[in-house]
């Protein structure tokens, strides 16, 4: 007998993102005025038309369990969502909502990964994909992008072992920004096929691009049909993270396994979400092109204003709402009082300390020297912020 922890639980993190959200909590509860710039969802409120149908659901008393998969309104939507946007034909049974598309990474991960098995995770990357392998005991195997963080299909093939099982993707893409082009999806698409892998594809930002780009789903390859797991979800382009609302598209067998994790974590995903949600999908857009629209807008003003910071360079951005930029020339430099900043971490924590800006470090995504700010706060707050950050680069000796 024993009261040690769990030896699989020693080599999982907490999310990086989670733990500074608490920490800049705490300071702006102690008056502290923190411009918040590591939080990954969208400032909108959720649209009126989705909020409604919400209360309605609960007015009417909709508030209990559910079936598993999602009540059946929700997942015929989705299925004709997937089939007008994404050209992808899914089944009822290939189908399941789940609660966030953080759930639906991590019963598709468990339900196709095992003790042994590699999963290719092509770094920068989204803080979740490493540690959901590895609760699922499997092992991430980390692929750098290219310097245009596109994907680099020679270096993931060279990461190629008989012991991989999967590869997670993400387009639009959380750190970095970056679209896929289709041609690389594509071959993608064949090398998964060749090696007989699986392909994870994070679709949950599909909405949030900007123009000259375009969303291309792997779903939509019949070929590779049985093995592109397709995660979606209603946290970004309906800005509802708080009501824990994803969906996962697969393989029948794959979908049941995912939904045995589901009925035994969470039993069902909440069941006034999934009103609201069926809203959502079959209701007006307006709300969604007047968000992606403002966003470029804030796009635009964000990646000028970082390239204007000395040592500062950040590259366009085609989708999602982050800008990730390279602070390498900072790295070395010395404060004010002498203290030395050895890595993005600790640039980051002086510029929460001094500055009062949180921004997310690279290292978090994997990516050392970088560091990432979401624009997902007003144009006045940007402003503000950009300053910020601007006078507390200077203030250090290079
Ligand atoms: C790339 C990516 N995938 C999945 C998620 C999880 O989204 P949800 O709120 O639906 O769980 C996030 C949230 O930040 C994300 O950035």
């Amino acid at each position: 007998m024993s009261t040690q922890l769990s030896s699989r639980m020693k080599n999982i993190s907490a999310s990086a993102t989670t733990a500074l959200f608490a920490r800049v909590d705490d300071m702006k509860r102690s008056g502290i005025d923190v411009i918040s710039l590591n939080v990954g969802e969208p400032d909108f409120p959720t649209p009126e038309n989705i909020k409604a149908a919400g209360i309605k659901a609960i007015e009417d008393d909709f508030t209990k369990y559910t079936n598993a998969r999602g009540i059946a309104p929700l997942r015929e939507a989705i299925l004709k969502k997937v089939k007008e946007d994404n050209g992808a034909e899914y089944t009822m049974d290939e189908v399941t909502v789940t609660t966030g598309a953080k759930q639906s990474l991590s019963a598709a991960i468990m339900a196709v990964v095992g003790d042994g098995d590699e999963v290719i995770i092509p770094i920068p990357c989204y803080v979740s994909y490493p540690d959901i392998v590895k609760l699922a005991g499997g092992t991430p195997v980390f692929v750098k992008r290219n310097e245009d963080f596109s994907l680099d299909l020679e270096a993931i093939a060279d990461a190629v072992t008989s012991n991989t099982k999967a590869i997670i993707i993400c387009s639009p893409d959380n750190p970095t920004g970056a679209v896929y082009s289709e041609e690389s999806l594509r071959k993608l698409a064949d090398f998964a096929m060749k090696n007989d892998i699986f392909i994870v594809s994070d679709e949950i930002y599909e909405k949030i691009i900007f123009s000259g780009n375009k969303h291309f789903s792997l779903s939509s390859i019949p070929e590779i049909k049985d093995r592109v797991i397709l995660v979606n979800g209603f946290s970004k382009t309906y800005s509802m993270t708080g009501w824990r609302l994803g969906y996962l598209c697969a393989r029948k067998d794959v979908i049941s396994t995912a939904v045995k994790v589901q009925s035994q974590t969470t039993t069902t995903p909440p069941s006034i979400s999934q009103i609201a949600a069926v809203e959502a999908l079959t209701g007006p857009q307006d709300s969604v092109s007047e968000m992606v629209a403002e966003f470029e807008k804030r796009k635009d003003f964000v990646v000028k204003g970082l390239n204007e910071i000395p040592g500062v360079k950040c590259h366009d951005i085609q989708g999602a709402f982050y800008a990730f930029f390279d602070l390498r020339s900072y790295i070395g430099a010395t404060t004010e009082d002498g203290k030395v900043i050895e890595n993005d971490s600790m640039l980051c924590e002086y510029l929460l300390e001094k500055s009062h800006v949180a921004i997310m470090p690279g290292s978090a995504y994997f990516a050392p020297g970088y560091a990432r700010i979401s624009f997902a706060s007003s144009m006045d707050v940007l402003k503000k912020a950009l300053e910020r950050i601007k006078l507390g680069l200077n203030a250090l000796k290079c």
